[in-house]
């Protein structure tokens, strides 16, 4: 087998680099672990800022997301008694979107299987070769137990936090690593009842963070913070009912309950591996770093990534030039800092640790971004997304 790039993992970023580079007129092969199905039903992210929406259109894979996608102007910022609103639109003209990962990732693999390049789903034993010179391969078992080899002048390691490209990128360069693991996790709950407010709720609370989001008019997304030590089973739904309501509780207001269709703790850590290259070998979204979800930037952050990759990509395949595949890495970088200094800090501000101290700090900073313009205004527009070159 041959292709221009080859593509390690169909999460977000191998899914749209591949469209990306597929318009572009570079052929891409793109190798998936998993099965179809338990690719699409992975239920994480939900949020795309405007950029990310703009990017999906201008793909082609809009069509779904402009009628069953939900925008929203902004976001609620709670602390005990007061529930209030910013108003994105009105800070800095932007909006975001509620559309889950899981339709991003179906409607990208629809296009690819209607009019793209291969992707293979179920491969094993995936293993990029020869990454320093200018003719690479990934060594790879079919789903049916046959050893391939892709060969292609570029491999992209789209295959997230536990794939196999960023310990080759590590092993052979003297780059760095920087993380932070949280004292706390998110309980995450999927629930068959109506969201209970227009737009999502981000809440603190003496005991603990939580946060009401929503997949569609009838789905509601939430989630509570929760010690990393916590076993899911010990947390039935009414238990989960009962913090979220006391949590998200304010005057007048009451929070729907209904079926539990999905539940599951997430870890919070931020990670950042730097550079983002080895010779061929092209790193890209949470292969390279994590972010906690507070911000809603991870997948945000992996959308940005391959739109500065796909450029790269095709001066390097088509005009054989260097500059931007050479600077590919730094740019991304900076982006990523950015992201992973705003979903620190909204994670810091917003979930329960430390002492009665931290606590009238973070209640200072909820109160001076509930009242000060310019502090609303800075939340404002990182949540959007800040333009790609930042
Ligand atoms: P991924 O989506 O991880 O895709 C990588 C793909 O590579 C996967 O399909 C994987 O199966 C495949 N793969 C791995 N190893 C190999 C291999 N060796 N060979 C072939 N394929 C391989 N972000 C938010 O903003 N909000 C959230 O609420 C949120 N919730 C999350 C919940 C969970 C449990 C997780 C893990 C992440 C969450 N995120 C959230 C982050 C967001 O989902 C990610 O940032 C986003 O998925 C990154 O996309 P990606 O394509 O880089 O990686
Ligand atoms: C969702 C996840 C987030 O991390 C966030 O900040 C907002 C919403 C969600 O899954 O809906």
């Amino acid at each position: 087998m041959r292709s221009q790039v080859g593509i390690i993992g169909a999460g977000p970023a191998g899914l749209l680099l591949s469209r990306l580079l597929q318009l572009h007129g570079v052929d891409t092969v793109v190798l998936e672990s998993r099965s179809r199905d338990y690719v699409e039903a992975r239920v994480r992210a939900g949020i795309l800022e405007q950029h990310t929406v703009q990017t999906l259109r201008d793909v082609g894979v809009g069509e779904r997301l402009d009628r069953e996608g939900l925008p929203h102007d902004g976001i609620y910022l709670q602390h005990p008694g007061t529930r209030h609103h910013l108003n994105f639109e009105e800070l800095c003209g932007r909006k975001v979107w509620v559309y889950g990962q899981t339709e991003v990732v179906k409607d990208l693999i629809t296009a690819q299987l209607d009019d793209g390049p291969p992707l293979l789903f179920g491969v094993s034993h995936v293993t990029p070769e020869d990454v320093d010179g200018g003719a690479p391969r990934i060594r790879f078992t079919d789903a049916d137990g046959v050893a391939q080899v892709l060969e292609c002048d570029v491999v992209a390691g789209t295959d997230g936090f536990h794939g196999v490209s960023r310990p080759l990128v590590t092993a052979g360069t003297s780059g760095r690593l920087w993380e932070r693991t949280y004292p706390f996790a998110w309980l995450g709950i999927l629930a068959d009842v109506a969201p209970s407010a227009d737009e999502l709720v981000y809440a603190w609370h003496p005991e603990g963070f939580a946060l009401l989001s929503m997949r569609s008019p009838s789905v509601s997304r939430l989630y509570v913070q929760v010690d990393p030590a916590e076993k899911i089973e010990d947390w039935s739904d009414d238990r989960i009912w009962d913090a979220l309501s006391t949590r998200l509780a304010v005057d007048g207001w009451s929070l729907r309950t209904g079926p539990v269709t999905e539940k599951s703790i997430l870890p919070m850590r931020s990670f950042v591996s730097a550079p983002m290259r080895r010779g061929r070998l092209f790193l890209a979204g949470d292969a390279a770093h994590i972010v906690p979800p507070t911000g809603a930037k991870g997948l945000n952050l992996a959308v940005a990534d391959v739109t500065l990759l796909a450029q790269a990509l095709v001066r390097l395949l088509t005009e054989k030039q260097t500059d931007l595949v050479d600077t590919y890495s730094d740019k991304a970088l900076a982006r990523v800092w950015r992201c992973t200094h705003f979903s620190w800090w909204m994670t810091s501000m917003l979930h329960r640790h430390g002492d009665d101290f931290d606590a009238e700090l973070q209640l200072s900073q909820l109160r001076r971004v509930c009242s000060s313009e310019a502090a609303a205004r800075e939340l404002a527009e990182n949540y959007t997304g800040l333009a790609v070159d930042l």
